[in-house]
């Protein structure tokens, strides 16, 4: 039975080949920069030639931590630097449209961090400009390449759960958004800054959804302004459904995360285990019942890699592969488009109490 899991395997490993590597310069020097994105580039042989933060000392820290050769003064001293062929951008969203902006006008193939831009109409604008200068734009929604998601995907798209009817993810934790002061002033805070990973995800399994309904909570004495409780339930057109509730002030210590795809003839279950202590506590898990394959019961799938660092490698990977000339990166800006559609629908359902059709690239065209 373990010899089955073989193929899966394959196709949730991340690699670079040598002839794909490109030299990377990183913008933002925060958290996610430090304990992600440098550890993840490095263990894929990737080259980071060097990086940029309005916090000088922060800067040399990470600079120095991660042997990054190159300190810029700033993105413009950055972009005049000939080496740099990848700008990867890695900060606060409000800042990060501009900074796309000028790398892609720079002629830089950049990959952003999400939430990608404010509205997917400014998504939409973005991809127009890399499409104009013949850059590849990619977003960094990396979930879609942590091992126990990409191997649930991979087993649904092998026909093992037959036809899929419902998607679920369900995420109860404490999360300590003080670490983010300018997360705790937005008014709309959850699902642009957190679940937007998992509203990335029931795409990239279901496609676009007819319709979204969601919720939203708060809890008294919570630090941030915004939302930091969200249910949003899904319809699509062939009548699968998929529901994703994520609390984020579980005060007891029982964490737990949990996701479940199921079929016509199988399901998968598993549990996300960076969130059982954010940031890199436990690999994921995964189990697989299917009567295509015939397994009896629930078989364990072995998750030998990590959301944080590991799964970070993937949009960079599959960016670079798609700049040597190979398909659109799994986590395309074009694509991504749709997923802040699905955002904005569900902030106009949370406002108005309706269920909302996601309106892509905001009424614009997406060339
Ligand atoms: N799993 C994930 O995908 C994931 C996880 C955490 C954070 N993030 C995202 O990564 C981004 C950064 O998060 P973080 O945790 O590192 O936050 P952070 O607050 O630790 O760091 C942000 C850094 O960006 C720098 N910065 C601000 N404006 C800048 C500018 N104009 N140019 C260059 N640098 C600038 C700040 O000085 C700071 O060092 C956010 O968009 C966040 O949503 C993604």
């Amino acid at each position: 039975m373990i010899d089955l899991f073989e193929p899966v395997a394959r196709a949730c490993a991340i690699e670079v080949p040598v002839a794909h590597r490109r030299r990377i310069a990183l913008v933002g020097a925060g958290a996610i920069a430090d304990v992600a994105h440098l550890p993840a580039y490095r263990s894929g042989g990737l080259e980071v030639v060097g990086l940029t933060d309005p916090d000088a000392g922060r800067a040399h820290e990470v600079a120095d931590r991660h042997g990054v050769g190159t300190v810029y003064a700033d993105l413009e001293e950055l972009l005049s630097d000939g080496r740099v062929e990848v700008v990867d951008v890695a900060v606060p969203a409000s800042a990060q449209p501009a900074i796309v902006r000028r790398a892609l006008e720079s002629g830089r193939h950049v990959l952003g961090q999400k939430p990608f831009a404010p509205s997917a109409a400014v998504a939409a604008e973005l991809v127009a400009l890399a499409s104009e200068r013949g850059s590849v734009l990619a977003v960094n929604q990396q979930l879609r390449f942590d091992e126990g998601m990409a191997a649930a995907h991979e087993m649904a798209r092998l026909g093992w759960l037959g036809e899929v009817t419902s998607l679920t993810i369900s995420v109860d934790i404490w999360t300590e958004w003080t670490s983010w002061p300018w997360m705790l002033e937005v008014d709309e805070l959850e699902v642009w800054n957190h679940s937007i990973h998992y509203h990335d995800v029931v795409r990239w399994f279901l496609g676009e959804p007819s319709t979204v309904f969601a919720s939203a909570g708060r809890t008294p004495g919570q630090a941030p302004r915004g939302e930091t409780r969200t249910t949003t339930v899904y319809e699509f057109p062939s009548g699968t459904t998929a529901l994703v509730a994520a609390h984020h002030e579980n005060r007891w210590g029982d964490q737990s995360a949990t996701f479940r795809v199921d079929g016509s003839a199988g399901s998968v279950r598993g549990t996300l285990g960076l969130l059982y202590d954010y940031p890199s506590r436990r690999p994921d898990t995964l189990e697989v019942t299917s009567e295509v394959l015939g397994t009896d019961g629930w078989v364990p799938y072995p998750v030998t890699t990590r959301w944080i660092p590991d799964a970070f490698l993937g949009p960079m990977a599959s960016l670079l592969a798609a700049a040597a000339g190979g398909e659109e990166p799994r986590t395309a800006a074009r694509d991504n488009v749709g997923t802040l559609a699905v955002v904005e629908a569900i902030y106009r359902s949370i406002r108005t109490g309706t269920a909302q059709a996601p309106l892509l690239g905001g009424g614009m065209v997406v060339k």
